[in-house]
């Protein structure tokens, strides 16, 4: 089942005259249940291309379906819902608010979307082997358990897509297998998962490989 089809998609950036053609033409299908692995030098466009995704920032020419809708032309409360329901984040640096415990992090989406309390967020801690860990702070962790309870939380509100900009940038190399199986693992249960990366280690867990080469998308794998 096709999850996320891009068309055409364009984008660039600067006023008329001082143009930066970042996005030339991006084509992409992704089936539900894939991990996509995009792959490219810094500054080709790749995160250029998940916020587009994510509704974080509008495309100059071309269109984003996902699940049938196209994105661009939802007005912004529809795009908060869908964001906020249908999409989980993980980012370079883990991004957990240190003032909460890890669980309450994990919890947030949920807090967020005005959900009742459930046991949601102590099982996905359980699944991610961080239990222990649920009332400490962020400080407090290290840099492969703060990640992975990144990962938790973007699965808070189960989510149908998961977008992932280096998630694993900052970690060593066994902890950042660990996240690269945890993804893998997700898409077999039918969360399709785009994730980022510098690391050709991912490649072998990926689905499909792309590559962002001058603006438009070249299929590795
Ligand atoms: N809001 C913006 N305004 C102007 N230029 C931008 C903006 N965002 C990104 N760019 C430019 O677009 C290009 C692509 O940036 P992008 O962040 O998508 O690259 P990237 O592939 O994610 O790089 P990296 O691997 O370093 O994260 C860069 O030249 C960047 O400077
Ligand atoms: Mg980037």
């Amino acid at each position: 089942m096709k999850i996320l089809e891009i068309k055409n998609l364009k984008k660039t950036f600067g006023q008329a005259g001082e143009n930066l053609r970042v996005l030339k033409d991006i084509n992409l299908t992704v089936e539900k249940g894939q991990f996509i692995v995009l792959i490219g030098p810094s500054g080709s466009g790749k995160s250029t291309l998940l916020n587009i995704i994510a509704m974080l920032d509008t495309p100059t020419e071309g269109e984003v379906i996902f699940e049938g809708k196209n994105l661009h032309r939802l007005n912004e409360n529809h795009k908060s819902e869908l964001r906020l329901k249908k999409m989980g984040f993980v980012f370079q640096f883990d991004g957990l608010l240190p003032d909460f415990t890890l669980l309450e992090n994990v919890n947030m989406p949920s807090v967020i979307a005005g959900k009742k309390k459930d046991a949601k967020a102590r099982e996905l801690l359980a699944a991610f082997g961080l239990e222990k860990m649920a009332d400490k702070f962020p400080a407090s962790l290290s840099g492969g358990e703060k990640q992975r309870g990144a990962v938790a939380r973007a699965l808070r509100n189960n989510p149908v897509l998961i977008l992932a900009d280096e998630p694993t940038g900052n970690l060593d190399i066994n902890k950042k297998i660990v996240i690269f199986e945890d993804f893998a693992k997700l898409a077999k249960q039918g969360i399709t998962v785009i994730m980022v990366t510098h690391d050709l280690h991912a490649e072998q867990y990926a689905d499909k490989v792309y590559s962002m080469e001058d603006g438009t998308l070249v299929e590795k794998k």
